[in-house]
């Protein structure tokens, strides 16, 4: 979603590879000292970084690197600041485990690190109302911008939001949610392993938290919108996914094209497990598979 933003605005972006505790720190750094060697370190503007359940894989960015990757921006800060954009839509949908410090805790002096959350998630897509945390001298600035682009969020919405958020009902609102995502997640995960189990070289993430289950098909299998499989899905079993390609920035040379996101926000669970065993079934049954 991000990217769409930033390359809409002509922005250029730059992915840094990640792991199962997030970005890496080491390739973040590299990517510095490339941007100093070939003179665009001033170009720098951001780190954006999806410290929570990030939108597709589920991975969170482990307290050590969120310390870093704060250390890293203010240390190459040469030029003039390069803010960090903490992005932690997904942060209260959290189904084990104790949260994190968030990045924007790692930053002591407030300078550096903008907080973005949105109650999208946790109660209501349709509100559009969310929040940011902010150095002060940025609220100003941050604040006309977005006066210019949307002339205001909904004022009646933003009311709503806080009458909740000033009774008990957001709390408890956001447990019955996490509760039912939790029982989502696991059906997805248990249907998973019933039906993928047999195949070969097919793994998949588990979440945590967020709304995403990752998976990763055998490298011949490509999932996007003009493959087999997807025409296969869609047309002849009746099920749907988002391609892994999706996320990658244009041009990434690390880009898989045999991944896929599937979301187990919205179906029930009778819906899961039947969009698992038809997306299961048309992985199985792909003509191209037996080649
Ligand atoms: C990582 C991430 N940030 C932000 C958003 C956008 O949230 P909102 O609905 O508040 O625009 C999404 C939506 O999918 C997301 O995945």
């Amino acid at each position: 979603v991000f990217l769409g933003v930033l390359n809409g605005v002509g922005a250029r972006t730059i992915a840094v590879e990640s792991d199962d505790s997030g970005m890496r720190i080491d390739r973040l750094e590299e990517c510095l000292q490339q941007l100093k060697r070939s003179n665009e370190l001033h170009r720098l503007k951001m780190i954006y970084v999806v410290s929570d359940f990030e939108n597709p894989s589920g991975i969170s960015l482990s307290a050590s690197r969120r310390k870093q990757v704060v250390e890293l921006a203010k240390q190459w800060s040469i030029h003039h600041r390069i803010m960090v954009l903490e992005d932690a839509a997904y942060r209260e949908l959290r189904y084990n485990g104790d949260p994190l410090p968030s990045v924007w805790s790692f930053d002591e002096n407030r300078e550096t690190v903008i907080l973005a959350q949105t109650f999208s998630k946790s109660f209501s897509p349709g509100v559009r109302v969310g929040f940011g945390v902010i150095p002060r001298e940025l609220v100003g600035v941050i604040g006309n911008l977005k006066g210019n682009d949307d002339f205001g969020s909904a004022n009646l919405n933003q009311h709503l939001m806080a009458t909740v958020l000033e009774s008990e009902r957001y709390e408890q609102h956001v447990e019955i949610v996490r509760q039912s995502y939790r029982t989502k997640r696991d059906t997805m995960l248990s249907s998973l392993h019933q039906e993928f189990s047999d195949l070969p070289d097919v793994r998949w993430e588990h979440p945590r938290g967020g709304l995403y289950v990752w998976l990763t098909l055998p490298k011949r299998i490509e999932t996007g919108f003009s493959s087999k499989l997807f025409e296969f899905a869609v047309r002849t079993n009746h099920v749907m996914y988002v391609p892994g390609e999706l996320f990658y920035p244009t041009g990434d040379p690390a880009m898989q094209k045999n991944q896929m996101r599937l979301s187990f926000g919205v179906q029930s669970l009778d819906g899961i497990r039947e969009g698992i065993g038809r997306l299961a079934a048309s992985v199985r049954d792909l003509p191209s598979c037996d080649e």
